[in-house]
């Protein structure tokens, strides 16, 4: 048995099991989930899909199906794959198209723990004792309570699991789930619904590169969870920038994982403290610091921190392989937040 995750065109990302040596279209359609499918026969090349990570036999097909050049790029007929490991496919529609509803999960809070004056953990338990999965790295809408809106968060724990959590920056003024958040209480109802997004960790085969600004640190804290639960080998360079010392948040937790070796580089941009450079992450964009021939990189924070960093990495020809970014955008912008 083998769990796909199936990410299509909008973000949106279902877990299916293959029972015995099921193709991916059968699983899917197992439990209505309709991906596109026409001739289910490797001939028409309608479910052309994407693996992103895990192995699979690629079954029957004619070249008209599928071209040598596009199996060699990873690409798969899922009414032909059968997964041989867990998978992460790239499914060519979107969420609405395959007829698949993300979950709304109803979610009662267990934990409102202020890390700084305006940073908080929050850990709300499912209600009806059911688990959700996610890539490490996903995301979930909050449905603000009293409101009809929602806002996104990272997840900032391990997948499969009962009790949700997220690192939250309230802002200062005017948010509305900031102002909710400052005044909620343990033990009130929230609905979460998930998981979504492309940002998630891909297998770690080469040296790897994690930009954290603020609370972007919440989806690498996901990801260095499950590494360290399974075991990585590779290091990990964490460069972390928060606001000031006490927006530096979650950094023990990151240095106590035993089965993940993360050398972290943290700054702080407004002011000096002792224990931390001042400045931003793209201090130690240099190539005497990052002397790898390739890297794999994920960048996750403001809209501002993630093209500053890009731009860094572009100027000083840091060589990549692959590059994921997250941008923190307020829901409803139209331009860069300030
Ligand atoms: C995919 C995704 C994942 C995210 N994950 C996280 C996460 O893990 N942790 C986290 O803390 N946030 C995260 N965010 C940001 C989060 O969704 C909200 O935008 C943020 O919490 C503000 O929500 P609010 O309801 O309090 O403010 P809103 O009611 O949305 O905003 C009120 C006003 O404040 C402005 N504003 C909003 N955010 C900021 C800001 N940061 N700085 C200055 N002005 C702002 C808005 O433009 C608006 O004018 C994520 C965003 C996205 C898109
Ligand atoms: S549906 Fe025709 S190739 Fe899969």
């Amino acid at each position: 048995m083998s769990k796909v995750a199936l990410n299509f065109e909008d973000g949106v990302t279902r877990f299916v099991e293959t029972a015995g040596y099921e193709t991916i279209a059968e699983a899917a359609y197992r439990v209505g989930i309709n991906i596109p499918l026409d001739c289910a026969d490797g001939a028409c090349g309608t479910c052309k899909c994407l693996s992103k990570s895990g192995s699979f036999d690629p079954g029957d097909y004619i070249d008209e199906a599928l071209s040598e050049e596009e199996a060699e790029s990873g690409y798969g007929l899922a009414c032909q794959m059968r997964p041989e490991s867990d998978m992460i496919v790239e499914i060519l529609a979107s969420s609405a198209a395959c007829k698949v509803e993300v979950t709304a999960y109803e979610t009662e809070i267990t934990e409102l723990t202020f890390l700084s004056s305006e940073i908080v953990k929050l850990k709300a338990k499912i209600k009806d004792g059911s688990t959700i999965t996610f890539l490490p790295g996903q995301y979930a809408n909050i449905l603000v309570p009293g409101t009809t809106e929602t806002r996104s968060y990272s997840f900032s724990c391990l997948s499969d699991t009962s009790e949700i959590e997220f690192i939250i920056r309230l802002i200062s003024e005017g948010g509305l789930m900031s102002d909710y958040l400052r005044q909620a209480k343990v033990g009130e109802t929230l609905t979460i619904t998930g998981p979504l997004g492309s940002f998630y960790s891909r297998e770690i085969n080469r040296q790897t590169l994690f930009f954290a600004g603020g609370t972007g640190i919440a989806p690498f804290i996901s990801m260095l969870e499950k590494l360290n639960k399974e075991g990585s080998t590779e290091t990990i360079k964490l460069y972390y920038g928060a606001t000031t010392e006490e927006n530096i948040v979650e950094l023990d937790r990151v240095k106590a994982y035993a089965n993940v070796d993360v050398e972290t580089y943290a700054c702080i941009s407004n002011g000096e403290c002792d224990s931390f450079p001042s400045g931003y992450v793209t201090q130690w964009i240099t190539k005497e610091e990052l002397t790898a021939d390739v890297y794999d990189i994920y960048i996750c924070g403001p809209n501002a921190m993630v093209d500053a960093v890009k731009s860094s990495l572009e100027e000083n020809q840091i060589n990549f392989d692959n590059f994921y970014t997250e941008k923190f955008i307020p829901t409803g912008a139209v331009s860069e937040p300030a």
